[in-house]
């Protein structure tokens, strides 16, 4: 039986998130890309874990989020799936498996819902993809939209600096939120945009919003190496860490190759 962090062990579900928010309780989430580190993350009590397109750069060492394919993506989140007993699980649709068309978005959807089985999907992006996020939640399938500094668009804003100060593209924001929580998603991730308008949109909608890089919200989201301190060089102004692995780690590897190479270890003890 795992021990958990918090009395509350009921299974996290996307109307229980937008209760929190009418109730003013925040919400916690955090991404995980494997079992071990998605058994931790659900043990501590989170409320959502996001097998975010992330795993592109953490996991895979790539630059950006869009090489990361469908496969992989099931992969992980198949792997989160099996840690988690409490939280709501939300899977990244990657690059290229919601863009071309309807039709092939609602079966790549469905293909991660049946393969993974996450409980529900993120997708980037506003009126653009409004058609394809209107079929994915008529198949069933929960979403949870993302705007700001979507990283999918990344080649096409060029920089990853702050997103929508200036009014028309707050105004695009602001009415895209609308239309997300208007056509039936449960959630919204606002990314690296001025607190004031992530407080507006907050203010507005009945669902929940998450931040990242975007101020005081209904809920944070994270990317779990960034807040354990597992990079080394990246240090985004809104990132706080809560660890330093990487030194913990590479303290502790240090150690054992000493150990290794001294012929402390194996002792006695741990040898049949
Ligand atoms: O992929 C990801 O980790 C994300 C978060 C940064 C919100 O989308």
């Amino acid at each position: 039986m795992a021990a958990y962090l918090v009395d509350d062990t009921r299974k996290v579900t996307t109307h229980r998130l937008i209760e929190m928010k009418q109730q003013g309780k925040k919400i916690a989430m955090l991404t995980a890309y494997d079992y071990t580190m998605a058994q931790i993350v659900d043990q501590a009590g989170m409320d959502i874990i996001l097998v975010g397109d992330s795993a592109s750069n953490v996991m895979a060492g790539n630059w950006t989020t869009l090489p990361i394919s469908l496969d992989q993506m099931i992969y992980h989140a198949k792997s989160v799936v099996r840690g988690v007993k409490r939280s709501l699980v939300v899977c990244d649709m990657p690059f290229g498996t919601y863009q071309v068309n309807v039709t092939e978005s609602v079966s790549n959807a469905i293909r991660i819902m049946k393969e993974t089985h996450a409980d529900a999907l993120k997708l980037e992006g506003g009126v653009e993809i409004l058609p394809q996020i209107k079929a994915i939640l008529d198949a069933g399938i929960p979403v949870m939209g993302h705007l700001g500094l979507t990283p999918q668009s990344i080649n096409k804003f060029g920089t990853y600096a702050v997103r929508a100060r200036e009014e028309a593209e707050a105004q695009k924001l602001f009415s895209d939120a609308k239309a997300l929580q208007e056509v039936g998603c449960f959630g919204i991730v606002l990314e690296k945009i001025p607190a004031a308008l992530c407080n507006k949109v907050c203010n507005e909608l009945r669902i929940p919003v998450i931040g990242i890089g975007a101020g005081p919200a209904d809920g944070q989201v994270l990317v779990i190496h960034d807040m354990l301190g597992m990079n080394q060089g990246f240090s985004p102004k809104f990132l706080r860490r809560y660890a330093d692995l990487f030194t913990v780690m590479t303290d502790a590897i240090g150690q054992y190759i000493t150990d290794v190479k001294s012929c402390d270890f194996p002792s006695e003890s741990e040898c049949y």
